[in-house]
């Protein structure tokens, strides 16, 4: 059967990819960002996964405001990166496995959660910058990519709760997959952050570190924090977080940390890069 190997929470700053793009990884700003990365791609090079399931949103590149899912699963054979401006980034094109989609879009609609399935679907910065984080600049991704996309943009979005809930539906749905292959989940986005409006530029470095520390230590509790404290304590896109929130329902109640990492600021953003593992 399927075996989960463990988590990677990372946030997705898309001047880090631009960074890993245009070889600035080791310039003054980035360096202390790329080396806090570095036990975190050590880990997932001996892991191994032959699948990760990335939970991410798309920010208005795939899915706009004319069709916003709260929860689409890629179950495609493959995934372009998007053009978000500046042309899509050199990146290799992102390999799925639809078997195994397909497999988790059963189990989780049948544990009855309503997943919009998507065959042919573009991913943008949400996704390609926690691979390059993780994998750095290969020729080809080193594993296949089962893309979990969350609306996390436009009102209103799933709960931290519901996200905890489907991680847990996620767990259910690899232990049942009959397949020996390797499997790693990422959440991904966040963490505090605000690129708009009065109050752009809010990093709340506390309330991110306490954040973290319940995310290890008591995921039910925190999932129970609301979208208002959310926006409140960590900006209008600090609220990416509860992505991480379906990561952590995929695990065990107790983990072990392999690795922590936080850094403010990348770009407007408080970055943070968490590993865990079953114990
Ligand atoms: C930035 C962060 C994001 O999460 C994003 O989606 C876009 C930009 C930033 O810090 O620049
Ligand atoms: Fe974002």
């Amino acid at each position: 059967m399927a075996k989960l190997l463990g988590g990677v929470g990372t946030s997705h700053v898309p001047s880090i990819g631009a960074a890993v793009d245009h070889g600035k990884t080791q310039e003054p700003y980035w360096k202390p960002v790329f080396d806090g990365m570095q036990a975190a791609k050590k880990w997932i090079a001996q892991a191994r996964p032959d699948v990760c399931v990335v939970v991410y949103n798309d920010h208005a590149s795939c899915f706009a405001l004319d069709l916003t899912p709260t929860f689409a699963l890629g179950v495609g054979s493959e995934f372009q990166p998007h053009d978000e401006g500046y042309g899509p980034r050199p990146v290799p094109v992102v390999k799925g496995d639809p078997d195994f989609g397909w497999h988790l879009a059963e189990s989780l609609i049948l544990d009855e959660f309503d997943i919009t399935i998507v065959s042919d679907m573009t991913v943008d910065h949400g996704l390609t910058v926690p691979l390059s984080v993780m994998f750095g600049q290969p020729d080809e991704w080193p594993c296949k990519v089962i893309p979990l996309c969350v609306n996390v943009v436009q009102y209103p979005q799933p709960t931290g709760n519901r996200c905890f809930n489907l991680g847990k539906a996620i767990r259910r749905a690899i232990e049942s997959y009959d397949a020996d292959i390797k499997v790693a989940i990422f959440g991904t986005g966040g963490l505090s952050h605000q690129l708009q409006g009065e109050r752009a530029g809010v990093i709340n470095a506390e309330y991110d570190n306490r954040w973290l520390d319940r995310f290890v230590a008591e995921p039910a509790e925190l999932a129970r924090i609301g979208h208002t404290e959310l926006l409140r304590e960590t900006g209008s896109e600090g609220i990416e977080c509860i992505m991480w929130l379906i990561m952590r329902g995929a695990l065990d109640e107790h983990v072990k940390v392999v690795h922590r990492f936080y850094h403010v600021p990348a770009s407007n953003t408080a970055y943070g890069l968490l590993v865990l593992e079953n114990k």
